[in-house]
């Protein structure tokens, strides 16, 4: 994956809010890529600039926001430059968008055939008949039933699930190069969340599309991204492939995102979760803004702020811990052991990968 091309990179992306109250420095200098194909899932609690972050890549930013700095570089052009023309021309045939609520992208008064082949008609000039050959290739693809008769009901006649369905057939009937994706499945239950997120992973495989996958749900992003950026008060903190994060972690806001995800083998009902509450974007503390709730924060947390340090060439975190100079500090108990359990599945998958080899052979 390192060396596929970026299809967007975000440099030193700064972007403040002007309230009554002062200016909210939402985004605080963030820098990213994203690569064609893959899915990158961006995390934190609510407030870490998650949802900021995406809005400025669809050039969608609420009035009172102020782009101080950055560029977002899409296709050899600077998103935050475009004019809301060329931006509308994007996110209906470049980079699509779905929701937590598949309501907010639905019209409630159009037969659902009719939306998921509206973006052909009106952007790629496609015929409607054919608009609507494609529209039910695409229902299907995405898992409706009985595409054929369902095409001319409306969304209100869907089940929540069915209607993210329906969103996804929208979003990606242009095959867009990016797919951003905000929360896509909390408002659903666990079993059709799966299913969605199966279903993402499909037609990425099937159009090629690069997904941002939003959520503060670290266990969906085990199985559906490749890479993860943690954000913590409007920055990046650390970022690496899905296995450096979950099973190397090294900044200790990721170590309390892993300790507060459920697995399989913890009992729910014991799960820490990370005590105190993110800083006020008012004023941005100095330093290191995770520095008050963190348990092993040094005394130059509270002066100057961390840079990145690398960990791997694909792996980083901005944290002083990983300085030289300071004091080897171990992360919790719990994420060691999960580092354990990984490496005895993969270990195990190695060997059962070599026994399948073996009788592969003695098939031939
Ligand atoms: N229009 C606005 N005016 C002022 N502040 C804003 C505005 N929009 C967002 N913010 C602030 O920017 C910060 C980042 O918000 P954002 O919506 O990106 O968070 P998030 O990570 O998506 O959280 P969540 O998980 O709750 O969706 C928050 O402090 C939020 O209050
Ligand atoms: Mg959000």
């Amino acid at each position: 994956m390192e060396n596929a091309k970026n299809i967007l990179e975000v440099r030193n992306l700064e972007i403040n809010f002007n309230t009554y109250a002062g200016t909210v420095r939402a985004i605080r200098n963030v820098s990213f890529d994203l690569r064609r194909g893959e899915t990158l899932a961006i995390v934190g609690e609510s407030g870490s600039g998650k949802s900021v972050t995406t809005r400025a890549i669809m050039g969608l930013l609420a009035n009172n926001a102020v782009v101080a700095n950055g560029t977002i570089e899409y296709d050899g052009k600077d998103l935050l430059k475009q004019s809301n023309r060329q931006m509308e021309k994007i996110r209906s045939v470049d980079i699509a968008e779905i929701f937590q609520d598949p309501m907010t992208s639905l019209d409630p008064t159009m037969k659902i055939g009719k939306q998921i082949a509206e973006p052909l008609i009106v952007h790629k000039g496609v015929k409607p008949d054919k608009a609507r050959e494609a529209a039910l290739k695409m229902m299907e693809a995405v898992g409706i039933t009985n595409a054929q008769e369902r095409i001319n009901d409306y969304p209100h006649q869907f089940s929540g699930g069915m209607r993210q369905r329906i969103v996804i057939a929208i979003a990606l009937i242009n095959h867009p190069d990016i797919l951003i994706a905000d929360e896509p499945t909390t408002a659903l239950d666990v079993t059709i969340q799966a299913q969605i997120l199966n279903l993402m992973r499909r037609l990425q495989n099937m159009i090629n599309t690069s997904i941002i996958f939003i959520t503060h749900d670290l266990g969906v992003v085990a199985g559906m991204a490749d890479r993860v950026a943690v954000m913590y008060a409007g920055k990046i903190v650390e970022y690496g492939k899905a296995d450096e994060i979950f099973y190397n972690p090294k900044h200790p806001y990721t170590w309390g995102l892993l300790e507060s995800m459920p697995t399989l083998d913890t009992d729910a009902e014991y799960l820490p979760s990370i005590p105190g509450t993110p800083p006020d974007l008012l004023n941005p503390p100095v330093g290191d803004a995770f520095a008050p709730r963190n348990k092993y924060a040094l005394e130059v947390d509270l002066k100057a702020e961390p840079p990145f340090f690398e960990v791997s060439p694909t792996h980083f975190a901005a944290t002083w811990l990983l300085d030289p100079r300071a004091p080897q500090i171990n992360p919790p108990e719990i994420i060691v052991q999960r580092q354990q359990k990984y490496e005895n599945e993969r270990q195990q998958l190695i060997n059962a990968d070599r026994l399948n080899h073996h009788s592969a052979e003695e098939d031939l």
